[in-house]
C-alpha cells in the first residue's frame, strides 16, 4: 500500500522534475546570450526547480532506505546487486540521481550569491544543465529497464 503510493508519487514527480529543470536551463541560457535581467519570476522557476529535485530524491530515499516488508521498494536489493536489474536501482540509479541533486544544488545556491545577471544566468544554466542530463541518464526508462513505466 505505502509502497504503490510512494512508487507512483515517485514515478509520476518525475515529469515535474524534467519540465522545471528544462525550463530553468532554457530560460537561463536564452537570458544569458541575450544579455538580459535577472527577474522575480526567475528566481521563482529556479527555486522550483530546486524544489522538485529535492522532493523527488526525499520520495527515492523513502523506497530505498524502507526494507520492502515495511513498504519500501523490492528493487533495491544488496544481496542481489550483483545482477544488472537490482544494482540498477540498489546502485547506479541512487549515486547518479544524489550527485545530479548535489549538483542542482551547488548552482542554486552559488546562483543565488552573485550579483550580476549574466553570472548568475551563467551558474544555473550549467549546473542545472549537468544535473538534467545525470537525470535524464539515470532514469529507468521503460526501454533500457525491464519493468519500467512512463509515468
Ligand atoms: C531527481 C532524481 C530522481 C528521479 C528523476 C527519479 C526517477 C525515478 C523513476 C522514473 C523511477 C521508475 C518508477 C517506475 O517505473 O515505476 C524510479 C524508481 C526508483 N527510484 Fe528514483 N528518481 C530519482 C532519485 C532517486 C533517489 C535519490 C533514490 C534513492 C535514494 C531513488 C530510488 C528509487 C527506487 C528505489 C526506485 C524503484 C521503485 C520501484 O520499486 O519501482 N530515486 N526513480
Amino acid at each position: 500500500m505505502l509502497y504503490n503510493i510512494l512508487r507512483h508519487a515517485h514515478s509520476g514527480l518525475r515529469w515535474i522534475v524534467l519540465i522545471l529543470l528544462v525550463a530553468a536551463v532554457v530560460i537561463a541560457i536564452q537570458r544569458l546570450s541575450a544579455k538580459n535581467s535577472y527577474t522575480d519570476g526567475n528566481r521563482k522557476l529556479y527555486l522550483f526547480a530546486l524544489i522538485a529535485t529535492h522532493l523527488q530524491v526525499t520520495g527515492g530515499l523513502l523506497l530505498y532506505l524502507i526494507p520492502a516488508s515495511a513498504g519500501g521498494s523490492p528493487k533495491v536489493n544488496f544481496d542481489l546487486a550483483m545482477d544488472k536489474f537490482y544494482r540498477f536501482y540498489t546502485v547506479e540509479h541512487i549515486t547518479t540521481m544524489l550527485i545530479a541533486a548535489v549538483l542542482v544544488t551547488i548552482g542554486y545556491s552559488r546562483h543565488k550569491r552573485l550579483t550580476d545577471a549574466i553570472s548568475k544566468h551563467r551558474m544555473v544554466a550549467i549546473f542545472y544543465g549537468l544535473g538534467l542530463l545525470l537525470i535524464l541518464l539515470a532514469i529507468p526508462w521503460p526501454f533500457r529497464v525491464a519493468g519500467a513505466g512512463w509515468f
